[in-house]
């Protein structure tokens, strides 16, 4: 059997399918997101920095105007940009978010990455080397983030890119535990060592680039997306699925995190949620499992000078 959900260690389940917005055009990501709850989809994964959370929040009100579903039927991620790491800046920054989307509350708010920079370095300074980086202390953020909970703007708290120990460091201080560890999950990155830890801690793993960010592809450094691979073409015949339908039912069944997959194509969403009726023979998930190359898509290699960069260490 295939989860739909996975549960927090809060008892809230997060649906086990998100759909995933970052690059989803301003004009295109409303009718995606309409699309995405007729076909299915109560899960969104939004964040402040993808810039489009208020074209998200239009089709999300669209559909709860047309009685298609109800607030409480959707469950709606945001995370915290890395320029306002302070503590007194993440409920200002939540509530930014809220009013973005349009909603009172969100479901889960994620400290997007541990890395902080100075409010005045820009979104994404990759040329301006130490001086743009904030010093805060990710402890001093989750304090932030617990803030957001006591106040009823999120029923949940967890975290984003951050590694074994970044983890053991919130957990070591933390009044409210975090509920997830948001990071990329793909059958050329496994992510095994820190899913079982995470795992091990009660910390759901949600999966990004599930699909290995397919219109990277090209770039240097990038490796194929599996999906593009002949042989599970050829494994997908066998079930009547795509490769993509392969995949994700892969991450779910055989690594057991949530999946985000991003597409603005109907079809597409379509497809990646239609992922339940099916259940791969061990030789197959064995097959996929052989992809693993311990390279990422999400790198970030701007950021290894700082302190809280989290990709230096093993997992
Ligand atoms: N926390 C973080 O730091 C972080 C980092 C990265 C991503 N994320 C989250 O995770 C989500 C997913 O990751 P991602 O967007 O980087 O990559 P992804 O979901 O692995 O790949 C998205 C790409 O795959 C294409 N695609 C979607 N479904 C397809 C299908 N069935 N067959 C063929 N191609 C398909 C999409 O095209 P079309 O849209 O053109 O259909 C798009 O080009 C993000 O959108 C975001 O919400 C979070």
């Amino acid at each position: 059997m295939i989860p739909k959900s996975l549960k927090f260690n809060n008892n809230l389940e997060i649906p086990i399918i998100g759909l995933g917005t970052f690059n989803s055009p301003p004009g295109q990501v409303t009718q995606a997101v309409k699309d995405a709850i007729d076909a299915g989809y109560r899960h969104i994964d939004c964040a402040w920095y993808y810039g489009n959370e208020a074209e998200v929040g239009e089709g999300i009100s669209t559909k709860i105007k047309e009685g298609v579903v109800k607030r409480e039927d959707l469950f709606i991620t945001s995370k915290l940009w890395s320029n306002y790491h302070e503590k007194e800046k993440v409920v200002p920054m939540l509530k930014d978010s809220l009013k973005n989307l349009k909603l009172e509350y969100l479901d889960l708010y994620l400290i997007h990455w541990p890395f902080g920079f100075k409010e005045e370095a820009g979104p994404w300074p990759t040329e301006g080397g130490p001086d743009a980086y904030s010093e805060t202390e990710i402890t001093e953020t989750w304090e932030g983030m617990e803030e957001t909970y006591d106040l009823g703007l999120t029923r949940s708290i967890g975290v984003s890119n951050f590694n074994k120990t970044q983890i053991e460091k919130i957990l070591g201080m933390a009044r409210i535990k975090p509920v997830c560890n948001q990071v990329e999950v793909n059958p050329n990155f496994n992510n095994k060592k820190l899913i079982e830890y995470c795992k091990g801690k009660d910390i759901v793993v949600a999966g990004y680039c599930p699909l290995g960010r397919i219109d990277s592809y090209g770039k240097p450094r990038i490796p194929k997306p599996t999906i593009l691979e002949p042989e599970v073409a050829e494994i997908g015949k066998k079930y009547n699925k795509t490769p993509a339908q392969v995949v994700l039912n892969y991450l779910i069944t055989k690594l057991g995190v949530v999946v985000l997959p991003k597409s603005v194509t109907k079809s597409r969403i379509i497809e990646n949620f239609d992922i339940f009726d099916f259940q791969l023979d061990k030789e197959d998930i064995e097959y996929i499992d052989s992809f693993h190359k311990n390279v990422r898509v999400c790198l970030a290699p701007y950021f290894g000078n700082h302190k809280d960069y989290p990709f230096h260490d093993e997992y």
